[in-house]
């Protein structure tokens, strides 16, 4: 009689990898990011408590990061342009500190890390302090090196996350810049209290329809997932928040899955990507809510009209009930409904579940991808 038994396979729960465990709790993860971070019907962080002079005075936000956690960024920059209406951008971390940029005491940089030690990130917040920013954080882990030389810290609450590709640490960026964007917004006066309110409802909902997407979608991606393990290349596709989402899924695709994928902003089709188009090339395209945007909406659904004329097989994720991306879908994933800056938390989920499967498929531990490391501690 023998009982095989290991540590490892104790500590996924009975999960076949860590990365199916970490996708199975990011509604969880969410939750907890949320969790204590309302207040009255409000948006109120907590630890930013005494900070709303620095949040009125500031003039300019650059979020900065590596990886992942730059994807998040770009949602971010979205959320704080929309709710806070500061100018905000996006700068990789390793390239912000190796140029001059324009950054004084009235800029925020807001670095983000799961692991808080990636060494890049640290020194573009080290850069930053040094040339007399203020500098919040945002972080997974508690009393990491970056969040202890920031000004400030807003801490992710995904718990210990282990596979090298990370998944419910992406949600939680996401929602922690959400609340940052209605917090500084709040503070400044910059969101309307029915804005606030609608905010504050999508993102208690959320963890509920994350769940939605992890119990209707995942056997459907799966076995997509398995009819496309020969595929050589993918092609994600995204405008506005959607595109983020497009880089992330095209690089969970090259982490796991060693397959060629690159993420496009669905409007620059035309002037490059669209004459990678041959027929059977798999195409994601992530099809924003026409209720948020009947026009953006319009925009990508003849996107996608373009590149099924050349013959894309066309995977389309799109929310429950638009009916518009049907006649010219190979494949069609459902979101459910919500607000046009949460639809990436939801989007997401089925690109991650579809790397890890296809990676499945290959035979590859989706846990430990050759030549990468799950925190980049050196330059
Ligand atoms: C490594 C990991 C990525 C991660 C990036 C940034 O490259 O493999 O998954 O996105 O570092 O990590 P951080 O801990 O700073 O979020």
């Amino acid at each position: 009689f023998e009982v095989s038994w290991d540590a490892a396979s104790a500590e996924k729960g009975g999960w076949p990898s860590f990365m199916a465990k970490e996708v199975a709790e990011q509604p969880e993860a969410v939750a907890n990011t949320v969790r204590g971070r309302i207040r009255d019907g409000e948006v109120v962080i907590p630890e930013l408590d005494g900070l709303d002079d620095l949040f009125r005075g500031i003039d300019r936000v650059i979020i900065t990061a590596c990886g992942t956690a730059s994807y998040a960024a770009l949602v971010g920059k979205y959320a704080i342009e929309q709710w806070a209406r500061i100018p905000a951008d996006v700068e990789l971390a390793h390239e912000f500190r190796y140029r001059d940029p324009v950054i004084g005491e009235n800029t925020l940089v807001v670095s983000i890390s799961q692991s808080g030690e990636t060494m890049d990130t640290l020194m573009a917040v080290k850069y930053a302090r040094e040339r007399g920013a203020r500098t919040l954080s945002v972080c997974n882990t508690q009393g990491a090196t970056i969040p202890r030389e920031s000004d400030a810290v807003v801490y992710t609450h995904a718990g210990p996350e282990v596979a090298v590709a990370s998944t419910k640490a992406f949600v939680a960026q996401i929602t922690a810049l959400l609340l940052l964007g209605l917090h500084v917004g709040r503070v400044r006066g910059s969101v309307s209290a029915a804005e606030s309110a609608a905010a504050v409802a999508e993102l208690e909902a959320l963890p509920g329809k994350v769940a939605k997407v992890l119990a209707e979608e995942q056997a459907h991606v799966a076995q997509l997932a398995g009819w496309m393990a020969d595929t050589r290349s993918v092609l994600f596709l995204g405008r506005h928040v959607g595109y983020p989402i497009a880089l992330e899924g095209a690089l969970k695709l090259k982490e796991i899955s060693y397959i060629h994928a690159e993420g496009f902003a669905a409007g620059e089709l035309k002037h490059g990507p669209i004459a990678l188009i041959e027929p059977g090339q798999p195409v994601f395209v992530l099809v924003p809510s026409p209720r948020h945007s009947a026009l953006l909406h319009a925009k990508v659904v003849s996107n996608i009209q373009e590149i099924r004329a050349r013959g894309a097989r066309v995977i389309v994720i799109a929310e429950e009930g638009d009916a518009a991306v049907l006649p010219f879908a190979d494949e069609v994933i459902r979101i459910p409904l919500a607000g046009a800056l949460f639809e990436p938390v939801l989007a997401v989920v089925p690109l991650q579940i579809f790397a890890m499967a296809l990676a499945t498929a290959k035979g590859l531990d989706v846990d430990q991808p050759r030549n990468l490391a799950k925190s980049v501690t050196v330059e």
